[in-house]
């Protein structure tokens, strides 16, 4: 296991005040149960394992210790859209953030999956909690290639396995709780705006022949309310929630 991310580790390194509020532990059943409806908006819960880690779909999100960067932060953001526009939001800073990193491409399929070379690094769990918001981020930071789990929907692949060396858990929440809070912030201000660029360039599934529920098409790109456009025979339709499958 790589060092954990105690407060005292991280707190030196935070440029935000995303995360001035820290909840650290070693061990839980979800980042996500360890925000309360009380903490300040901002407020970051970390661990190093988790029992129940939650993926979208009722999926499990698993890791082992130490390796990965498991996040919670409480938001309160005012409007009903807010779930699904703040995954988008999240992706797209995740996937903004790794592609500084690792300088190769990042691409995002839509919703929330982060790609590199079209496998799964990291993905977004957006829950709403009645006047709150718990915007989980799951990414596979020091995993070696056996320590990834099998079966998954979409390969798996961690930054590890993609540069070859591992990385500084600590200095990526840093950054990552900067970037977040900075494009929340134009977010409340601009909504989907704030993101738009960075979702359109790395949409993987521009152009691929895709199937959403009872949508089946080329996917054509993802508009201003952050749906994800489809062109069948009928004409363009616009999904806002769902499952893609893709031919690659
Ligand atoms: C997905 O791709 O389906 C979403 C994965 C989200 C995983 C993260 S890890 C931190 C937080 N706690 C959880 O239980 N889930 C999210």
């Amino acid at each position: 296991m790589t060092s954990p991310l105690t407060a005292d580790r991280v707190a030196p390194l935070l440029r935000s005040s995303f995360g001035r509020t820290y909840r650290h532990c070693e061990s839980c059943t979800s980042t996500q149960d360890q925000l309360l409806a009380g903490d300040p908006e901002g407020t970051i819960a970390v661990c190093e394992e988790q029992s129940a880690g939650r993926g979208r779909r009722g999926r499990l999100w698993q890791s082992p210790p130490g390796r990965a960067l498991l996040v919670s932060v409480l938001l309160r953001p005012p409007q009903s859209r807010a779930a699904a526009e703040l995954t988008l939001v999240a992706g797209a800073v995740t996937a903004v953030l790794i592609e500084e990193a690792i300088e190769a491409p990042v691409g995002i399929k839509w919703p929330n999956d982060v790609l590199i070379e079209g496998k799964k690094v990291a993905g977004i769990l957006a829950e709403q909690r009645d006047q709150t918001l718990v915007l989980g981020l799951g990414v596979n930071v020091n995993q070696t290639a056996d320590e990834l789990p099998g079966g998954a929907r979409l390969a798996p692949t961690s930054l590890r396995v993609a540069t070859g060396r591992e990385w500084d858990r600590a200095e990526l929440l840093a950054d990552l709780a900067y970037e977040l809070e900075a494009t929340y912030l134009n977010w409340l201000e601009d909504g989907l705006h704030a993101v738009a660029a960075a979702l359109v360039d790395r949409d993987v599934l521009h152009g691929r022949q895709v199937r959403v529920d009872d949508v089946t098409g080329t996917a054509c790109g993802i508009d201003p309310s952050g749906a994800l456009l489809v062109e069948t025979p009928a004409g363009t339709r616009s999904v806002v929630a769902g499952e893609v499958e893709v031919d690659w």
